[in-house]
């Protein structure tokens, strides 16, 4: 078999960002790579108070699968993801995923999402809202803002994706490299939306696979009003000029 026969997922990073994750992180990444022995891990860590990014340094110098990106300051998972994906971008990656440090997207379940992109997918979403996918333990308030947060993305961008702000998705590196990360200004967790949609307007091919997302044990979660009111207000905004630009091509197609 030449090197070009490898399925893309051959080839895995799985970017895990890290913000007051101490307790978590060994044992996400002890689970992941029993699950994927072969995929590399960049924790992106944003100088946790609690020492997270000293224990990504004693775990990556023991294991050279594991590697840890310092950003001096936290910053939002957003930003946190672009410096991740920058990171493998620069090297020769095929596949790269984005994983939560805190359990709540199991490592076991990873290989739907490869083997979704080794299927021809470019982009694949863990979904908790298609069939067989779940939420386990999530508050109702979390439950109430996820579902809304997809019913109004569904509506203001016009799209069929069921669980357009989940987390847990795996990229081909294509995609990456086409979507103009230096435009990505969402901070927060409207990052997730803002991506999907630019995979789709790009013509993409988007699919979703079922997770079950387990709520968190140890830790606490990141999410605060700031991150729902960001994606409150962009989201209506992409899905205006997204109608716009449909609108102009339509009009300048019957010119012709
Ligand atoms: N480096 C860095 N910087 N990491 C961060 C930051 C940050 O500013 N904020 C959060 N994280 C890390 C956390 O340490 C964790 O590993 C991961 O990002 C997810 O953060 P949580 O705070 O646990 O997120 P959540 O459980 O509330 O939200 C999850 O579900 C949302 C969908 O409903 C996440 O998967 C979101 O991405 C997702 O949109
Ligand atoms: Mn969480």
């Amino acid at each position: 078999m030449s090197p070009t026969d490898l399925p893309p997922s051959s080839k895995t990073l799985v970017i895990i960002p890290t913000y007051d994750e101490l307790e978590n992180l060994p044992l996400i990444v002890g689970r992941l790579h029993r699950a994927q022995p072969g995929a590399d891990v960049l924790v992106v860590d944003d100088n946790s108070p609690d020492g997270t990014g000293e224990k990504a340094d004693e775990m990556a110098a023991a294991d050279e699968r594991i590697h840890v990106l310092h950003r001096t300051e936290k910053n939002g998972l957003g930003g946190a993801y672009i410096a991740g994906f920058r990171w493998a971008l620069a090297r020769d990656y095929t596949v790269i995923v984005e994983m939560d440090a805190d359990g709540s997207h199991a490592p076991e379940q990873l290989d739907r999402l490869l083997r979704a992109i080794d299927d021809g997918a470019d982009l694949v979403l863990g979904s908790r809202y298609v069939p067989g996918g779940n939420t386990v333990n999530w508050p109702l308030k979390r439950q109430l803002i996820s579902r809304g947060g997809n019913v109004y993305s569904q509506l203001a961008l016009g799209v069929r994706i069921r669980d357009i702000t989940g987390g847990y998705r795996a990229f081909r590196r294509e995609v990456l490299a086409a979507l103009s990360l230096e435009t990505v200004a969402s901070a927060g967790y409207c990052f997730q939306i803002d991506l999907a949609w630019r995979a789709l307007q790009l013509g993409f091919r988007v699919e979703e696979v079922p997770i079950t997302f387990v709520e968190r044990v140890i830790g606490e979660s990141k999410m605060s009003g700031s991150i729902v009111k960001e994606a409150a207000l962009n989201v209506p905004r992409w899905g205006f000029e997204g109608r716009r630009r449909k609108l102009r091509h339509y009009l300048d197609s019957r010119k012709h």
